[in-house]
């Protein structure tokens, strides 16, 4: 369905992440015939640039993947740029005026969605502006909609600066305004989670403590850092990752069946599912979640350096670069079975998955020949690199009376549907221009993630608590095997 009318104002256009993520996800949009012909882009930013000067620095980000130069040429000719201080209340005015322009030009009708990829810290000074200076309401009436705020993670640092963005954010955008992104939603296999689960009957009846013995969540990535010190030195892998994408895929495992596809709907469920996350006290902390950071090592064949050394780290950093834990979720459905997450950097490969082991036979007929302990059935949700799904069992091996395997059901994304699925950003770019905010996160949804993790922030903040060492390229420190082992249980391997 092609987008509604929208006049998209990005502030902080000729950054980073506009440019790498954003212009090439919306051309790839409107080339597909997705966004609306009563559709343009207005960027805002500090540094100075006329509309054709924008236009270059779109034109440079979409050209590698752009299909047809004449359809470029046209989307190009609808993005526009205003320059100006954020804290200058002026600007904002400027930003109407402009956008009432635009809006007779493309007759959108007055409906803005604004989006804000500055630097977290002024999300809330942005937001107020445009409060105040009445763009958080629609400027004409014959918008059918409201405006809309689209933010990304980082939403605060903490539980208190959580709340805090939430409260001012919410003195101007009602809460049916704001679209917070956690790209992890976005993704296609990320999103086939509620599918498999609520789509099918056969895998329902056994997604519980009767029949599954523990669940483990894992994104592993080989890159470190790369250039984002700056950043990630004040965010490590509990701010980075877990509280957002692990919380946010464990929520979707767990939680209790939607009775509809609406986007509250699914948003109470997973909120739910948090609330009944056993909380971490300072106590069980240290056995429950283990931090590690990086050291040198080899990653796929090349040498690399430990954290510390990284450009723009500091030499005696204390941030965690992986992080696991072990979560229990105490209600009717999970009672007593853990939920083991981990996340790291510098790890051997790149592997997000789910997996599901159920608990193994309760007794074993072919005990007598040997096989006394058979292997666990599991279901794995490969969300990525190669994105499927697989179901484990045992099968009879052709040949003697007793010969057992293992075998895998393997479903192949990109063998069964090609590799053309959607970047999770038009996915969620989409969303955001059709109104549903069923793959946001909710303010309710930010807050109880944080506060589940303050006590392991706060711990960690004050530079208390374990931080363990580990080579670049191995699975992480060997702490977080002891998490799993002291259960009887184990890591799956991160490469095949
Ligand atoms: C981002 C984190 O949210 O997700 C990065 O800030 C991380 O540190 C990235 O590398 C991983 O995303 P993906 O889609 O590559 O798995």
């Amino acid at each position: 369905i092609p987008g509604q009318p929208y006049g998209l104002v990005v502030f902080g256009a000729s950054g980073d992440l506009a440019r790498r993520k954003l212009f090439g996800s919306l051309h790839d949009l409107y080339e597909r015939g997705l966004l609306s012909d009563k559709f343009y882009l207005m960027g805002c930013g500090r540094t100075q640039f006329s509309d054709e000067e924008f236009r270059s620095v779109v034109r440079e980000s979409v050209e590698k993947t752009a299909q047809n130069r004449d359809v470029s040429e046209k989307f190009l000719t609808r993005m526009f740029y205003l320059s100006g201080q954020y804290d200058d209340p002026k600007f904002y005015e400027d930003i109407k005026a402009r956008l009432k322009e635009l809006d007779g030009k493309y007759a959108v009708g007055g409906c803005h969605i604004f989006y804000l990829s500055v630097p977290p810290k002024i999300y809330a000074d942005v937001a107020e502006h445009l409060g105040q200076a009445g763009l958080s309401k629609p400027i004409s009436c014959e918008c059918p909609g409201q405006p809309r705020l689209v933010i990304e993670k980082p939403f605060g640092h903490d539980l208190e600066t959580a709340r805090e963005l939430n409260r001012r954010i919410g003195e101007h955008f009602h809460e049916s305004q704001v679209y917070r992104i956690d790209h992890y939603l976005g993704k296609e296999t990320v999103q086939n989670i509620l599918m498999f689960r609520f789509a099918n009957t056969i895998f329902e009846p056994v997604w519980n403590r009767n029949y599954v013995d523990h669940v483990q969540i894992t994104i592993a990535e080989s890159l470190g850092i790369g250039h984002r010190a700056g950043y990630y030195e004040s965010a490590g892998a509990v701010r980075d990752m877990f509280q957002n994408h692990m919380l946010g895929m464990l929520a979707l495992v767990a939680m209790e069946p939607p009775a509809s596809f609406e986007a509250d709907h699914i948003r109470d469920e997973k909120v739910k599912l948090l609330k009944c996350i056993r909380p971490l006290e300072d106590e069980n902390i240290d056995s429950a979640v283990i931090r590690g950071q990086y050291a040198a090592g080899e990653v796929e064949g090349e040498d690399v350096v430990g954290y510390r050394q990284e450009e723009g780290v500091a030499e005696d950093s204390r941030t965690d670069t992986y992080v696991a834990a072990k979560l229990l979720v105490d209600n009717w459905r999970w009672k007593g079975v853990p939920f083991y997450l981990r996340t790291g950097k510098r790890l051997p490969a790149r592997l997000t998955e789910v997996a599901i082991t159920f608990k193994t036979v309760p007794h074993s007929m072919f005990a007598a020949v040997g096989l006394d302990e058979l292997p666990a059935n599991t279901i794995v949700l490969k969300i990525q690199p190669d994105e499927g799904i697989k179901l484990s069992f045992q099968a009879k091996r052709p040949g003697s009376k007793v010969c057992m395997t293992t075998l895998n059901m393997n479903f192949d994304y990109a063998k069964v549907f090609g590799s053309g699925a959607p970047e999770a950003y038009q996915r969620l770019l989409l969303d955001s221009m059709v109104g549903d905010q069923t793959l946001f996160t909710r303010q309710d949804d930010v807050e109880l993630s944080w506060k589940l993790l303050d006590p392991v922030i706060k711990m960690a903040d004050s530079g208390a608590g374990e931080l363990y060492e580990y080579a670049a390229g191995t699975a992480g420190p060997e702490s977080a095997d002891r998490l799993i082992e002291a259960d009887g249980r184990k890591w799956r391997p991160l490469m095949s």
